[in-house]
């Protein structure tokens, strides 16, 4: 797939139609485990695609992995930036949604030209093993529907895996603190703000950039971490 071609050609309002009925259903079904209601925007998903679309040696191929795909809006924009030799690996939980990520990779556009490329695992992220190593990884886990433990456990995963030097990008929502201040139970909204801590320990450690993400509901916020090359 050449990377000059438009993603947003690439993703027609029908497919999108499709991916937001089959989200919005697991999301009613599962919410704490999906954290959303919709599937991410375009433009949020060009955002998270940065480090595979900037490339600080254009000539190397990349490992990507994406963790927690849902419907695939991510996985597409990956695909649409990755060059030959890069491959990529999608994690996801919900079998509904990884049956229909297999579906994807015979009949999406961006996602077919680099299925051969491509594995789907079903499965918690964390027990995808430390025997190997990714160059980026972008994350699409709801942490905020996570305890504190979990977000510690997923992070300290992402930094086993990710190469010396390699980018790890995720988003979450804007907003979400002040509209749990007034509609959660006062355990859900102090399980939050533990969560978000430690997002904020990581973040303030090893953050390159962060930038608000406004067309997308809700709208979001997109951090860009670095694993120190001596580490
Ligand atoms: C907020 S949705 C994001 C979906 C998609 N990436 C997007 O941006 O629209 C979170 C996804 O993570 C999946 N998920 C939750 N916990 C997971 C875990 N521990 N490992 C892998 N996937 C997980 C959910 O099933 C859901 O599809």
């Amino acid at each position: 797939m050449a990377p000059t071609q438009s993603f947003s050609e690439l993703f027609s309002l029908d497919a999108r139609l499709r991916d937001t009925g089959l989200f919005f259903r697991e999301a009613f079904r599962t919410f704490r485990a999906t954290g959303a209601v919709l599937p991410s925007s375009p433009v949020l998903a060009n955002h998270l695609t940065r480090f595979i679309t900037e490339r600080e040696d254009p000539h190397a191929p990349l490992r990507i992995m994406e963790a927690g795909s849902g419907t695939g809006p991510v996985s597409r924009a990956i695909a649409a930036a990755m060059r030959p030799g890069d491959t990529l690996d999608l994690v996801e939980t919900n079998p509904e949604f990884t049956s229909y990520l297999d579906t994807l990779l015979e009949t999406d556009p961006a996602l077919s030209q680099v299925a051969d490329r491509t594995t789907i695992h079903q499965a918690p992220v964390t027990e995808l093993g430390v025997e190997r190593e990714y160059d980026v990884i972008i994350s699409g886990l709801p942490f905020a529907n996570f305890t504190a433990d979990e977000v510690r456990t997923i992070f300290d995963y992402y930094f086993t895996v990710l190469r010396p030097g390699g980018h790890l990008s995720f988003f979450g929502y804007l907003y979400t603190k002040e509209v749990k201040a007034i509609i959660a139970p006062r355990e859900d909204y102090l399980r939050q703000a533990r969560s978000r801590w430690v997002v904020e320990e990581w973040v303030n450690r090893y953050g390159v950039e962060s930038e608000r993400v406004l067309p997308n509901i809700p709208p979001a916020w997109v951090h860009h971490l670095r694993k120190p090359a001596e580490e």
